[in-house]
């Protein structure tokens, strides 16, 4: 199988990975913080120490700021329904995963907040003007993708970042599909809140993510529960991580992240995005002027990531996906993504796309043989 699926979840992961998951939860699968033995208590520094890690991958001064979720998705919702009150105006765009749209949409259906959404331009950009524009007296939050996950185009987040600081407005930022990929530091971008997983850029397994809650927000606790301390208070603790961290957590998934994340760091982000770039360079070059695969998004090689969407001419995607896993042994995500306002300014909506997306651990000859697949599908029509 070559795997080219890698925006939904990075397929492998380093070896390193798998082995301190398997050696992780053989020596230290105690609960974290509870119960006091040693166990536990080297369980909870594996926690610790991970947020360490994580703080460094996104600039993150104070590591009690960055909060476990599940994944990107936990992390949007506590970060948007956390943040939001009655009355308040949310600016996005229409390239949100629904992992965003639909925790606005919910609370625009109750009449809590609502939200005004900014277009693109046809190659798949935001532009901070027309954010800016939208702003009014009552914007409490700006919330956006770094990179679509149907388009793979690098937002103007720093842009953006600052027009939301100037305004006195919260800046979320959705980095599902950069975080581990491109640099990001909340500080130098105007971040006030950063979701990401664990699965993808950052190498780690799926039921890992977090969320970076900066100090110009508070939250309202996501969950109530144990936290492992003053247990007699019938209220959750203000402390963060606390308040929005309760129940056990994944300890094994995040011993796992944190492999991941060192992985990625000794590699180095610009060579592992430079790697992903080159394989889909290679494979824009290679049908991006046949009239028979259509592309979508920019060309421009520096302000995309390792995702390209397609057609092709005479096929729906669905086809595609199966004819390269069924035919070929290629695995790719052919659909909407789960982003259908993206597929509807693309212009491929109901049907979505064919989404190929390389990862680390692809290799030229991988390309070349899904150039290959592609061009015997278009002119022996199988
Ligand atoms: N959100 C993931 C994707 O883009 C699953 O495929």
């Amino acid at each position: 199988m070559i795997y080219l699926d890698n925006a939904a979840t990075t397929f492998p992961k380093p070896e390193t990975v798998y082995t301190k998951m398997d050696t992780f939860y053989r020596t230290l699968g105690a609960n974290p913080g509870r119960s006091g033995h040693k166990m536990a208590v080297a369980a909870e520094k594996e926690i610790e120490d991970t947020r360490a890690v994580v703080a460094q991958l996104f600039g993150i001064q104070d590591p009690r700021r960055l909060i476990f979720t599940f994944n990107a998705t936990d992390a949007i919702n506590m970060g948007i329904k956390g943040l939001l009150k009655q009355g308040d105006h949310v600016i996005t765009t229409y390239l949100e995963h629904n992992a965003v749209s639909r925790a606005l949409y919910k609370l625009e259906k109750r009449n809590i907040i609502t939200v005004s959404k900014v277009n693109n331009s046809q190659d798949g950009f935001v532009d901070p003007d027309d954010i800016k524009n939208t702003i009014i007296p009552g914007t409490r939050l700006i919330v956006m993708t770094h990179v679509p996950n149907a388009l793979g185009t690098i937002q103007p987040i720093r842009e953006i970042g600052k027009i939301a600081r100037e305004n006195d407005i919260v800046f979320m930022l959705d980095a599902a599909q950069t975080a581990g990929v491109c640099e990001l530091d909340v500080n130098a971008y105007f971040i006030d809140m950063l979701a990401f997983t664990g699965h993808k850029g950052p190498l780690g397994p799926t039921g890992t993510g977090g969320l970076f809650v900066g100090e110009r927000v508070t939250l309202d606790s996501w969950r109530e529960g144990g936290t492992g301390f003053e247990p007699t208070s019938l209220s959750q603790p203000e402390e963060l991580p606390f308040k929005l961290e309760s129940g056990t957590p994944n300890t094994v998934g995040i011993a796992g992240m944190r492999a991941g994340i060192e992985y990625v760091l000794l590699e180095g982000i610009s060579k592992i995005r430079a790697h992903e770039q080159r394989l889909t360079d290679k494979l824009i070059q290679a049908i991006g002027n046949d009239d028979r695969f259509i592309l979508y998004g920019t060309k421009e090689s520096n302000k995309r990531v390792g995702i390209l969407s397609i057609n092709v001419e005479g096929f729906k995607p669905y086809e595609i996906g199966a004819i390269l896993d069924q035919s070929f042994g290629i695995a790719v995500r052919p659909g909407l993504h789960c982003a259908p306002f993206a597929h509807q300014k693309m212009g491929t909506f109901p049907d979505g796309t064919v989404r190929i997306s390389p990862g680390y651990f692809n290799t030229e000859e991988d390309i070349d043989q899904l150039i290959a697949a592609l061009y015997k599908i278009v002119s022996e029509r199988i």
